[in-house]
């Protein structure tokens, strides 16, 4: 079990410094030595109120946190643009002015979606560039990896292509990279929570108007754990697209009702209730799950203005029910971590963070309780599966940034 230093921000503590130089390393042996790559570094997230929301034009509470994706990059004096991992030893080389205009089936494609958007913007004006991706984030478990990379590509372009591009600009190039280039159907949640972090804050994101407003999180008084069930679907995007549509069904059968409903999200839970013999049953399921998680994203948002962690940590298991029997989108994996999390002192609740399907549990912890719930839940994971999970305490983060000059 890793249990890191928990702050209310990220600062440049020991490890982070270890894990930078290795990547420093890691990049002068991928690209050869001479000048040294400056490091930007891009936040994940983890959501913990509007499960599913953010395509249904529904309120989400996510945050960022501090960890993420480095990139760390060079200039060069063609136009040429080489991409490289530390996960993975695929590197890929392009030419600015032929980038292939089709996905390559990679982890590639998400910041070659994003230099396809900005190499449009940027014209000649645009260098080649070498670049290292790598990080403490874990990949495709739900908290928010592709963001994470999208946003901190739009970042490292726009300030090596001189851009001037205001932070929104930025965000929306990565979601049109993830939406448009890599073709997930996904909400506007994770590019938002990433871009826009503010440390020691949660995110109140009203995905129907796109508003939004931060809200203090008392660090004092909670801290944020988050264990990983090790469960990775490789059918978890299409799963992902199916759930989008399955709403978009509920959403089309429904808007008859409510005349100037733009989302699922304005149907009244009246209506989903008159109308639902109707729908097939799992279409039904899935709309009271959306309209059944808008109400409490509001009595969450309500329960952290009054300083009811206790209420808001109640909410965030009644997610995971929701998730699990509604939805469907839970695993057996999550489930005991879940419960686990019920059963010990110190949890205000958990939930299964991100699109679900394997990945994290997200849990609202008390201060100083911290290690006695990571204890049992490590045990009850451990009991059931013959294997112990990884659990952090994260704290949060500001942004994308560039944390160490060339
Ligand atoms: C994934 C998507 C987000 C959001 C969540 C579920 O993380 O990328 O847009 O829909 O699932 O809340």
């Amino acid at each position: 079990m890793h249990l890191h230093g928990v702050t209310g921000s990220a600062g440049a503590t020991p490890w982070l410094e270890e894990e930078l130089a290795a990547h420093v390393k890691a990049f002068l042996d991928a690209f050869g030595a001479g000048q040294r790559p400056r490091v930007f570094f891009s936040p994940g997230r983890v959501n913990l109120f509007g499960a599913h929301l953010d395509y249904n034009g529904g309120p989400v509470m996510p945050t960022a946190i501090d960890r993420g994706t480095f990139l760390a990059v060079r200039r060069r004096r063609d136009r040429r643009v080489r991409l490289a991992s530390t996960l993975d030893g695929a590197s890929f080389d392009f030419q600015l002015d032929s980038l292939p205009g089709e996905p390559l089936g990679s982890w590639v494609d998400y910041p070659l979606g994003v230099l396809t958007d900005l190499g449009l913007l940027a014209g000649q004006r645009a260098c080649g560039i070498e670049v290292l991706f790598g990080g403490n984030l874990p990949i495709g478990a739900g908290l928010s990896s592709s963001a994470s990379i999208c946003v901190g590509m739009a970042y490292l372009l726009d300030h090596l292509w001189e851009l001037g591009l205001e932070t929104l600009e930025r965000v929306r190039a990565a979601l049109r990279a993830e939406r448009g280039f890599v073709g997930v159907h996904c909400g506007i949640m994770d590019p938002f929570a990433v871009g826009l972090a503010r440390p020691g804050h949660l995110l109140w994101l009203d995905c129907r108007d796109e508003s939004w407003t931060h809200l203090p999180l008392d660090f004092e008084s909670v801290s944020i754990g988050v264990a990983d069930t090790g469960v990775r679907r490789e059918l978890a995007q299409g799963e992902f697209n199916l759930r989008v549509a399955e709403c978009n069904e509920a959403f089309d059968k429904l808007r008859d009702d409510v005349p100037d409903a733009l989302c699922l999200r304005d149907v009244p839970m009246e209506v989903l209730e008159a109308r639902q013999a109707e729908l097939a049953p799992s279409i039904a399921r899935r709309a009271e799950h959306v309209l059944a998680e808008v109400a409490r994203a509001f009595a969450a948002r309500d329960a952290l203005l009054a300083g009811d962690v206790a209420q808001m940590g109640a909410l965030m298991t009644r997610t995971h029910c929701s998730l699990r029997e509604l939805f469907e989108v839970s695993c057996e994996e999550l489930d005991v971590l879940v419960d686990a999390a019920e059963e010990s002192e110190g949890a205000f609740g958990a939930r299964l963070t991100g699109a679900g399907f394997g990945g994290c549990v997200v849990m609202l912890l008390r201060r100083g309780a911290e290690e006695g719930v990571l204890e049992l839940v490590s045990a009850r994971f451990a009991e059931r599966f013959g294997r112990r999970p990884t659990i952090e305490l994260f704290g949060g983060d500001e942004g994308p940034r560039e944390i160490r000059g060339g």
